[in-house]
């Protein structure tokens, strides 16, 4: 590795308003390349609606967003999911009924589906058999090899955040915004959840954003930390800084 990563993702003084209350304030972050950038802040802070900004979901008062160089801006949630920037939500939402197995293929498929190939069977017999290799290889990156013939309402439910990313992961993603994936589960598994990440970030050159309320435990997996409060980034730094910062710890920790 040398020299500072490229920017995957940067805002530029994003601002959001819903009515009288600006949820979003002039905030410009940047997640660099190969890199679990964390967002943390405090309820009502601004994390939420700062994603739905950057994935199209909302759209901003002024400011420009940016995705791989691109400007971004203006661009449907779809299209921004389709250039490689996909969102897990907080409620991990497989296809309950599906083996884990089905529910990658599934989301390789709506990837690659192709209307014009689709009636030629020697040519989707072929592309099937890629994909269930894919598929494997997806599933070892976040430990699910072992229950690949499980439906996915047998899953733990950090299993099943495990299977949010790999469905991620299938779509071909470049950065993955991950809304608290070690919300609701068991302190003994978050750090194994993280683990999975920051092996992804480092064998297959993702990178992250991650919205984390439990910074005790997520912190030493994140490269780089961004604190909201009420709109604002009110400090941007090394995790090592964090919670030495006298305004974080006020807001945050305090
Ligand atoms: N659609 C909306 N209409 C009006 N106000 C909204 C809307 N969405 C968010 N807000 C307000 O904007 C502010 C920021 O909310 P947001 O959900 O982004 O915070 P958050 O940091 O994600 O909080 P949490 O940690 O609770 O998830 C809050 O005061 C919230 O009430
Ligand atoms: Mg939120």
């Amino acid at each position: 590795m040398s020299g500072i990563n490229e920017s995957v993702l940067e805002t530029e003084s994003l601002t959001k308003s819903f009515g009288g209350l600006i949820a979003v304030n002039n905030v410009s972050l940047k997640v660099r390349e190969k890199t679990i950038t964390m967002l943390i802040g405090p309820n009502g802070a601004g994390k939420s609606t700062f994603v739905n900004l950057c994935t199209g979901v909302l759209k901003p008062d002024s400011g420009k967003i940016y995705f791989l160089g691109k400007d971004i801006t203006d661009w449907p949630p779809h299209k921004i999911y389709r250039e490689g920037f996909v969102r897990t939500f907080q409620i991990p939402s497989p296809f309950l009924k599906l083996t884990v197995l089905e529910n990658v293929l599934a989301a390789l498929k709506s990837s690659a589906e192709n209307p014009i190939k689709a009636p030629i069977r020697s040519l989707w017999i072929k592309e099937e058999e890629e994909n269930i290799k894919k598929a494997f290889k997806i599933l070892a990156k976040v430990g699910l090899e072992d229950v690949w013939d499980y439906e996915a309402l047998k899953l733990g439910g950090a299993q099943l955040k495990m299977l949010e990313i790999a469905r991620a992961l299938a779509t071909g993603a470049k950065l993955i915004a991950l809304d608290e994936p070690i919300g609701g589960v068991d302190p003994a598994y978050a750090g194994d959840i993280l683990g999975y990440v920051r092996n992804i970030k480092e064998t297959m050159g993702l990178s992250f954003l991650l919205i984390e309320h439990r910074i005790d435990i997520a912190l030493p997996f994140a490269d780089y930390v961004y604190v909201m409060d009420r709109g604002s980034v009110i400090f941007e730094g090394l995790p090592s800084e964090v919670e030495k910062n006298p305004r974080v710890i006020e807001v945050y920790l305090g």
